[in-house]
């Protein structure tokens, strides 16, 4: 990939920022379990000219001119969509039909609009925890679904940390939400949607899943599909679904016209055209054969490096994973989250700080770090990598404030980066 040469003319001040950006792209490691590399694809639909073009409405119904091509972008998007995740039978036949909606710019705008839709203000929705791994939109009070409806939380187990389906049901008893939020940011087990599809069914409460963090892996068959289990899923495209940063909302059609409605006008103007175009290709890759083997590499990573790290004495939130992603518990290590992600980020290593279960140390500081795997297998890692990254970090954790050997990280994984290029050779 050539550095912004038109850009660096017109503005050379930004085009410096960003090729500082992709500099840092190339030569470091990127684990934070929410972030991945779009393809050179991806990124072109999104610089299009169809960022020019206004689309209020849906293709077909549209309240502007001139939407004849941006049409079949945004029909191309939404027929791949229901392709990657309408659930097939033994026989390969539908169990759902499913509609879509790809204009959300983003995850919390499509959970917000899902809300618009089905809940009145005060409504109970009962979703994870934050600090055990839940996310803002899932009913948090500084968020506007903790302020507009009436949130309650499930949590993980404090031995296991598992999500507690007996509490989950309980608190549905109790509660009666007319919403379950199932789906999380920090949760490295399986969900389990047929045992949140009884608990619903139990108290006549509408099902949600926020797969935005498993979608890749649902596309590629690496994680169970919410469907035909949930009612509604949202989603964002850019993280293991390796899109670009924006969101979509599929539902059992009989819900896609209150969704629809709750996306426009309900909480957006226009659609950003460009980005729906980049989802269609980012959705067109994931079709192909290769993304089934990616997605089944990610998660067998992050087997090998929660193993690995073990090996090395650390303790991981429910002992391991079965998706992208592992926790590290520090509770008990003197390092915090945030001298964790401080010490890695000076050797290379880019991971966010997280809430653990149970945490006794401020959301700013915390007790644990998340450590991903998507974006390492978008470069070509595998298990021996896996494995090794595991050794770099446990060998900054071992001693965060000893600069020589955070020097001497570093330059092993500048080594390993080179070794496993993306966007071409800086
Ligand atoms: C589960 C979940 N839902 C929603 C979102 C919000 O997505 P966005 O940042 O695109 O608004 C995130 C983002 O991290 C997430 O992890």
């Amino acid at each position: 990939m050539n550095p912004s040469s038109l850009l660096s003319q017109a503005d050379p001040e930004v085009a410096s920022c960003i090729d500082a950006e992709l500099k840092r792209q190339r030569e470091d490691l990127e684990l934070i379990a929410s972030e991945n590399y779009a393809s050179p694809a991806v990124l072109e639909a999104a610089g299009s000219v169809l960022t020019n073009k206004y689309a209020e409405g849906l293709p077909g119904r549209r309240y502007y001119g001139g939407c004849e091509h941006v049409d079949v972008v945004e029909d191309i998007a939404r027929r791949r969509a229901r392709e990657l995740f309408t659930p097939l039978d033994a026989a390969g036949a539908s169990r759902c039909d499913i509609g879509v909606n790809v204009q959300p710019h983003a995850g919390a705008q499509a959970n917000s609009a899902v809300y618009l839709a089905f809940l009145k203000p005060g409504d109970t929705l009962l979703g994870l925890d934050l600090s055990h791994g839940g996310h803002l939109t899932h009913g948090s009070p500084v968020n506007s679904s903790g302020m507009l409806y009436r949130p309650v939380h499930y949590h993980v187990g404090p031995r296991d940390g598992r999500i507690d389906m007996d509490e989950v049901r309980s608190l549905a008893l109790k509660e009666r939400p007319k919403m379950i939020v199932c789906g999380a940011s920090a949760y490295p087990r399986a969900l389990d949607f047929a045992g949140f599809r009884s608990i619903a069914d139990e108290v006549g409460a509408l099902l949600l899943c926020d797969m935005a963090h498993i979608a890749g892996l649902v596309a590629g068959g690496a994680h169970e599909n919410p469907f035909p289990h949930c009612d509604i899923v949202t989603t964002t495209t850019h993280k293991t679904l390796r899109g670009p940063r924006g969101g979509m909302i599929l539902a059992r059609r009989e819900h896609i016209k209150a969704i629809n409605s709750a996306v426009f006008p309900g909480t957006q103007g226009g659609p950003l055209m460009h980005i729906i175009a980049a989802k269609a290709v980012a959705f067109g890759e994931a079709l192909q054969p290769s993304f089934r083997a990616y997605a089944r590499q990610v998660v067998d990573n992050a087997a090998a490096m929660a193993e690995r790290l073990m090996e090395r004495g650390f303790t991981l939130v429910s002992g391991g994973t079965d998706n992208h992603l592992v926790l590290l518990d520090l509770s008990e290590h003197p390092a915090s989250g945030k001298e964790a992600e401080e010490a890695l980020g000076k050797a290379g290593i880019t991971v966010n700080k997280n809430t653990v279960p149970g945490e006794r140390r401020p959301p700013m500081i915390t007790s644990g770090v998340r450590i991903g795997t998507p974006a390492m297998t978008t470069r070509g890692m595998g298990i021996d990598e896996s494995r090794q990254v595991a050794d770099l970090v446990a060998r900054v954790l071992d001693a965060p404030s000893d600069e020589a050997s955070l020097a001497r990280v570093q330059a092993e994984v500048h080594t390993l980066c080179e070794r496993f290029p993306i966007y071409g050779r800086g």
